[in-house]
């Protein structure tokens, strides 16, 4: 479901865009390390795309020494820390992968998180990615997909769970307006294996997250930078102010996200 052209919503350039990026390195920074560990070398080259703030690149950039290369690419790279781009073993790149050429490989490990479903070339982008790989290489690309409609686990406002369900369907109907693919997450492993990768595999992870802390805070970062939009897209404005008081509170308790994360690699003489 490739459509031809799409946008990024949530640009780096909106106020509070830093803390949302912020949001996603807390939630999902210590399973992407868990993933990515096995797959990195000293010495080795890397690709993280989607950059954001930065977060896994300065991981990397630990992982390969100096002796290694991480390239971090974002249409806006604004928010990657300063203590990142200090590094000598990274260069960072303002590319737009919709239109402009992928930095010149081979690497060891491409990554790219929470980026290929925003964007409409996303199944064309896979082979390409699988081309910049060296003998042995990973590509590693890590979506969401949800939970389920508003799953609350707990809470002491009985509407919590609807008013979550709400906000989740406005969200995927303005990130569909703008291109975005909710089956996108399902659809990476299919198109690593066309890709002619090897040993793909899949691993699909969620956990809680309580009332305050980084993932109950992701929705009210993102409606702080989107809500206009989010009302467009049928979301009462009371009801998005009730959730995101209720999404503060400790007592409340949500699933999170379904994190698919698909790893395939490229045989060595592939
Ligand atoms: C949802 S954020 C995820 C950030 C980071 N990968 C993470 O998981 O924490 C998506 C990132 O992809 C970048 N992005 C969006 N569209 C892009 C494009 N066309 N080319 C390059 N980067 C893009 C955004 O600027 C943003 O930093």
């Amino acid at each position: 479901m490739t459509t031809a052209t799409s946008s990024y919503t949530l640009d780096n350039g909106r106020p509070g865009a830093g803390g949302m990026l912020d949001c996603l390195s807390a939630v999902l920074d210590q399973s992407t390390v868990e993933l990515i560990a096995p797959l990195v070398q000293l010495g080795a080259h890397c690709l993280e795309l989607g950059a954001g703030n930065g977060s896994v690149a300065r991981w990397l950039a630990d992982a390969v020494g100096t002796g290694g290369r991480v390239v971090a690419v974002d249409l806006d790279p604004g928010l990657v820390r300063a203590e990142v781009r200090s590094r000598q073993q990274v260069q960072v790149l303002r590319r737009d992968l919709r239109t402009d050429p992928l930095p010149e490989g081979p690497f060891d490990l491409v990554h790219a998180r929470l980026l290929l479903a925003h964007l409409g070339n996303r199944d064309a982008l896979v082979p390409a990615l699988a081309g910049l790989l060296a003998p042995g290489g990973a590509l590693v690309v890590e979506e969401w997909g949800a939970a389920g409609p508003g799953v609350v686990l707990s809470s002491p406002w009985p509407e919590t769970a609807e008013l979550y369900r709400r906000y989740q369907t406005a969200l995927v109907a303005m990130f569909g307006s703008a291109g975005n693919d909710p089956t996108w997450s399902v659809r990476v492993h299919a198109a690593m294996a066309a890709a002619r990768l090897a040993d793909v595999r899949t691993v699909v992870r969620a956990r809680s997250w309580t009332g305050g802390t980084a993932g109950c805070r992701l929705p009210i970062e993102v409606s702080g930078q989107v809500r206009e939009q989010l009302v467009g897209h049928g979301l009462d404005p009371a009801d998005l102010d009730a959730l995101r008081e209720q999404l503060g509170d400790p007592r409340v308790v949500v699933m999170g996200n379904l994190t698919w994360s698909t790893i395939g690699h490229k045989t060595v003489g592939g």
